[in-house]
């Protein structure tokens, strides 16, 4: 295993699009941020330099941080922020884990422009277990604004409602050539007969997509940085947070192709002129030649990414076994959703919140990990409780008041004790799905289903042997799914919504695992230049 250094100097840049231009927060000066490279079992030791005028922290999705929960990132929950002026360098091992993975800022909405790839090959002289591509490409989807983001969420928080959607999706930084605005967009180059990895990231804030190539078709092979059991589809379904790997066969002669990456929400929407767009180009294609263009499904297609959430099963081969926990320790239902809460100074006299088993979750003055391993009092308490405090019955009707508390409330577990979550979602507001992130672990996604979570009936239709082992899983509208994990990482480990907007109003909270007795059972000592609140 090798140690890989990174620099990333945190500064601002101008940035063009949609016939204007604006300043943005940027790592190198690049949007979407540098690739990092690495391979399984690797260290990694990136120095985040920090010269905007924004606190900053950088988190590294999906990296499970084996102990040292200093480098995860999510600010006031394993670290302080960076200050302006200051450095922090993030120190972590990718024990056993490779594949696309991502970075991202994890403060205020910085994360808007401040992400980019985290490749991590497997180890020298080990195979892909399927047809090794001729080339690789990672593509990052994400959102545009033309306005200023930190400004569209401090406006939005004032008047208590949804922030403006953004202007445009884009491809690696474009938002591609049917928005005009002399976008050329991302140029894909392939050629003939070849087959190519795509490492698909949606680093979107807000908003669960739809990836499609004309004329092509896809096999996926990953989901979150894991090996899955090989299908083929024409279309993509990926919520923010999630990476999906996919191989590519260039199966036609000659000829111009659009990607194309459009919102799905649950919900038609009368006009989508955000749709992002990238050219895949054969070699030996002359300059006149049309480009095929790709019929996107509408933003209600709900079967679709049904159908595509539906064919994801772990490989479980002997190589890469699903270690599904079998016996479960702590047996948990929560809820998530939005809700109105009174706000005597917004538009309506109500503002948006969002909240998990009726908490709106209040982040700290200093981070739970320090407060945890320093033993400062007053900073969480243990009471996350393992049950909404009232029986939720979904039925299809929204109400105007959950009656959300507030609080800095942690779920404590045992080292190494295994966790059953049922999350269901109350289906309040906005026909969204959820894309329930857990930091520190992989977990397997065991079941799914429409309505209220029965536990005498959806437990038996559990799928035990070969369940999608990922970090980010889309928690259906009006629906729920049941996720198991083993708490083998002791730490505090940050769960919320990745729809950013969601996480701002409170879809969050933590849990703590406390230490084992072995030898390599215990949380590793912060570094000396971990940022001090
Ligand atoms: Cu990718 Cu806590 O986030």
């Amino acid at each position: 295993a090798m140690v890989r250094h990174y620099k990333f100097n945190v500064v601002m840049k101008n940035a063009t699009k949609l016939c204007s231009t604006k300043p943005i927060v940027t790592v190198n000066g690049k949007f979407p941020g540098p690739t990092i490279y690495a391979r399984e079992d690797d260290t990694v030791l990136v120095k985040v330099v920090n010269h905007v005028k924004y606190n900053l922290s950088i988190h590294w999705h999906g990296v499970k941080q084996l102990r040292t929960g200093w480098a995860d990132g999510p600010a006031y929950i394993t670290q302080c922020p960076i200050e302006p002026g200051q450095a922090y360098v993030y120190n972590f091992t990718l024990t056993g884990q490779r594949g696309t993975l991502w970075w991202h800022s994890h403060i205020l909405w910085l994360r808007a422009t401040v992400h980019g790839a985290l490749v991590i090959l497997p180890k020298l002289g080990v195979p892909y277990p399927f047809p090794k591509p001729n080339r690789e490409q990672v593509i990052i989807l994400s959102e545009w604004w033309k306005s200023d983001t930190e400004a569209i969420i401090n406006e939005a928080l004032k008047s208590g409602l949804a922030p403006n959607v953004s202007d445009a999706h884009t491809i690696n930084g474009h938002v591609g050539p049917i928005q005009g605005c002399s976008s050329k967009g991302l140029t894909v180059k392939v050629k003939a007969g070849e087959s190519y990895l795509l490492r698909i990231i949606n680093g979107a804030l807000n908003e669960e997509l739809f990836f499609k190539v004309a004329g092509h078709k896809f096999t996926v092979v990953e989901v979150d940085a894991t090996y899955i059991k090989p299908f083929n589809t024409n279309t993509i379904v990926i919520a923010p947070g999630q990476t999906t790997n996919v191989l590519l066969k260039a199966n036609h002669k000659i000829g111009n192709f659009l990607l194309a990456a459009s919102p799905f929400m649950d919900a038609p929407i009368p006009v989508d002129n955000r749709t992002a767009t990238a050219t895949l180009h054969y070699q030996g294609t002359l300059a006149s030649t049309v480009t095929t263009l790709t019929s996107l499904p509408p933003t209600n297609a709900t079967a679709v990414s049904t159908a595509f959430t539906e064919s994801l099963r772990s490989l479980n081969s002997k190589e890469y076994p699903a270690r599904v926990p079998l016996k479960v320790d702590h047996n948990l239902l929560f809820t998530v959703g939005l809700g109105n809460a009174p706000c005597a100074t917004c538009v309506n006299g109500t503002r948006l919140v969002a909240d998990i088993n009726n908490v709106t979750f209040v982040m700290p003055k200093i981070s739970l990990l320090q407060a945890k391993f320093f033993n400062i009092k007053g900073v969480f308490t243990d009471d996350f409780s393992a049950n909404p405090p009232a029986l939720f019955n979904f039925t299809g009707s929204q109400v105007t008041n959950l009656r959300t508390t507030k609080g800095t409330r942690v779920y404590r577990v045992g080292y190494n004790s295994t966790i059953q979550l049922v999350l269901q979602d109350t289906g309040m507001i906005t026909p969204e799905n959820h894309p329930i992130h857990l930091h520190g672990f992989n977990f397997f996604v065991v079941g799914k289903g429409k309505g209220n979570f029965n536990p005498n009936k959806d437990t038996q239709k559990f799928n035990l042997v070969d369940p999608v082992e990922r970090n980010t899983v889309g928690v259906p509208f009006g629906g729920w799914v049941a996720i198991r994990f083993r708490a083998d990482n002791p730490g505090v480990w940050f769960m919320h919504c990745h729809l950013e907007i969601h996480t701002t109003w409170g879809l969050k909270m933590a849990f703590v695992v406390d230490n084992g007795k072995g030898p390599n059972e215990s949380l590793l000592p912060p570094p000396s230049d971990l940022p001090k609140c």
